[in-house]
């Protein structure tokens, strides 16, 4: 069996949210998809160890919004790989709580959608929501991120089209390592430094600050390997 077939199945990225008492959380998750037309009914796969899940499950309602595509890394790695458990999701976040009392995140979002929970299939590891939509908005006319424009930016991987692409030089014109993190799988182009952090184009892995963490988990620089 080749299991990279599975990673040819194309997905979006999305936050999705619930409430649970006053608290409010929520994760990102690649795994939303449009179950039924009549009535609309959207589903989710959460893993039961996510803190998100126990607000789905003892709320039975959730939101969900759609990331655009020019959403910032470090904003899909504050839902995606932190958990509620140690930080508040929320602080500092623009969002609206929905018809189902459920947070709504509006930062990054093109559209959201609120559902209340009809059924819940044990997936093993993970629990499938299926919820009917009871509302739904559009925000902008941004495009929507796909998971696999997500892994090419994580990557470095921007086609040289793209307007976000610089061409790989350092300062002095040669060619600089680049290097990866081992928590997450970022890559740290020199060649594109790490504007969402204010580190310019052309500065080496060495010369990035003490204090400098990965923009997408928060590792820390001795978390990172060079890419041989
Ligand atoms: C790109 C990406 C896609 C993800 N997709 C899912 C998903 O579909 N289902 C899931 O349960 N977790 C998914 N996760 C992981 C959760 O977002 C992550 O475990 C999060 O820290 C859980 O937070 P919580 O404990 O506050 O609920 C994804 C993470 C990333 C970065």
């Amino acid at each position: 069996m080749n299991r990279k077939a599975l990673h040819k199945i194309s997905y979006g990225l999305y936050v999705v949210t619930s409430r649970k008492k006053d608290g409010f959380n929520g994760q990102i998750a690649n795994t939303v998809f449009q179950t039924t037309s009549e009535p609309a009914t959207i589903a989710v796969s959460v893993n039961k160890q996510n803190f998100t899940h126990e607000f789905i499950q003892e709320s039975n309602v959730f939101a969900v919004s759609v990331l655009s595509k020019n959403t910032p890394l470090k904003f899909i790695g504050h839902f995606g790989f932190k958990s509620g458990r140690d930080i508040d999701k929320f602080e500092g976040i623009n969002y609206k709580v929905g018809r189902t009392g459920a947070p709504i995140v509006l930062d990054n979002a093109v559209a959201y959608l609120e559902a209340e929970v009809i059924k819940e299939v044990d997936a093993g590891t993970h629990t499938i929501f299926i919820g009917k939509v009871v509302d739904a908005e559009v925000l902008t006319d941004e495009g929507p991120m796909t998971y696999s424009y997500y892994h090419e930016v994580k990557r470095g991987i921007v086609p040289k089209a793209a307007p976000t692409y610089i061409k790989e030089e350092g300062k002095g014109g040669g060619k600089m390592a680049k290097y990866r993190c081992t928590v997450c799988g970022y890559t740290y182009d020199p060649g594109k430094g790490d504007p969402e952090s204010g580190i310019p184009p052309g500065t080496s892995f060495e010369e990035l600050p003490d204090d400098w963490v990965c923009p997408v988990c928060g590792a820390t620089k001795d978390q990172i390997e060079k890419v041989e």
